[in-house]
C-alpha cells in the first residue's frame, strides 16, 4: 500500500494510545476493512492477541509461519487453539524448493556456523513465507511488547514498516509481563507447556533453549550468537 502521512499516522497511533487491546484491535479493524491480519507464533503474548480478536469476533485472519523446525509443544498448541474457539489459524510453509536447495547444500544445522548462515535460514523459513502471508494486507499485527528487548524500545502501537510496506500494528506494546499473565489466567487461555520449563520466547526447537533467572528472555534464543538477536521479520 502507499505510505500513509506522517500525520496519518501519529493521529492513529494517539488514538490507538488511548484504547485497550479489543478497542486497538477493533479500530484497525473497522479503519482497513479486511486488510488486517495478525501472525501469531502462539507465543505468551501472541495467545492474549488470539484469544481477543476470536472474542470479539473481529474480522482479522490469524495466521501462523511453521518453519518446519517448531517445537511437537507448539504444534500441539496451535490444535488446541483452533479447537478452543473452532476458528482457522491458517499456515504459510516455506518453499519446498528452497529448503531443499538449503538443507541439500548446508546440511540440516547450518545456522550454528554463522551468523550469516542463520539469517539464510531465517530468511527461507520465516521471512519469505512472512511475504506470501502478507500480500494483500494493510495491516499487520504483532504481538511485539517494549520490555521484550533493547531493540523493541522505541517501537509503537502503530508504525510504517519499509520493508513490508504496510502499517505494523503492536497492540501489546505497552503491556508489562504481569498484565499479559492476568490476562491468560483470567480467560483460561491455553499456552505452552514449555513456558513452565524455562522457555520464555519461543521460536525454532534447534535454536530455543530454557533460561535461568536472571537471564534476559532474548538469551532463549540463538544462544550462541553475540550480536543483536532477531531474525530479520522485525527491522
Ligand atoms: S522473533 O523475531 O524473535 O522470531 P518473536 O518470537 O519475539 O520474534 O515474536 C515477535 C512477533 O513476531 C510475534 O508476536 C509474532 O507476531 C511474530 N512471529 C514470530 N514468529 C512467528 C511465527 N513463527 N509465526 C507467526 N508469527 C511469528
Ligand atoms: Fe532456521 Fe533457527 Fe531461524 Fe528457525 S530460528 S528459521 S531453525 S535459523
Amino acid at each position: 500500500m502507499p505510505m500513509p502521512t506522517v500525520h496519518d499516522i501519529e493521529a492513529l497511533a494517539a488514538d490507538l494510545d488511548t484504547l485497550d487491546l479489543t478497542g486497538r484491535l477493533r479500530r484497525v479493524a473497522e479503519r482497513f476493512p479486511g486488510r488486517v491480519v495478525f501472525s501469531t507464533s502462539l507465543g505468551q503474548e501472541d495467545q492474549v492477541i488470539t484469544d481477543a480478536i476470536w472474542r470479539a469476533d473481529l474480522p482479522i485472519r490469524v495466521f501462523t509461519l511453521d518453519t518446519g523446525r517448531l517445537f511437537e509443544e507448539t504444534y500441539a498448541l496451535i490444535d488446541a487453539t483452533r479447537a478452543r474457539h473452532g476458528r482457522p489459524i491458517e499456515v504459510f510453509f516455506p518453499d519446498t524448493p528452497e529448503v531443499e536447495a538449503l538443507t541439500g547444500a548446508r546440511g540440516h544445522h547450518s545456522f550454528r556456523e554463522s551468523v550469516e548462515f542463520r539469517k539464510e535460514c531465517c530468511h527461507i523459513r520465516k521471512v519469505r513465507p512472512l511475504q506470501r502471508a502478507l500480500q494483500g494486507a494493510e495491516v499487520w499485527i504483532t504481538g511485539l511488547r517494549r520490555e521484550q528487548s533493547a531493540n523493541r524500545q522505541t517501537m509503537r502501537v502503530i508504525e510504517w514498516d519499509e520493508g513490508y510496506e504496510l502499517l505494523k500494528c503492536n497492540p501489546l506494546i505497552d503491556w508489562d509481563t504481569d498484565a499479559m499473565l492476568r490476562y491468560l489466567t483470567a480467560h483460561d487461555v491455553p499456552q505452552n507447556p514449555l513456558h513452565a520449563r524455562g522457555f520464555v520466547s519461543i521460536g525454532c526447537a534447534p535454536c530455543t533453549r530454557a533460561i535461568a533467572a536472571g537471564e534476559d528472555p532474548r538469551d532463549g534464543r540463538w544462544w550462541w550468537e553475540t550480536s543483536k538477536k532477531e531474525c530479520g521479520l522485525h527491522r
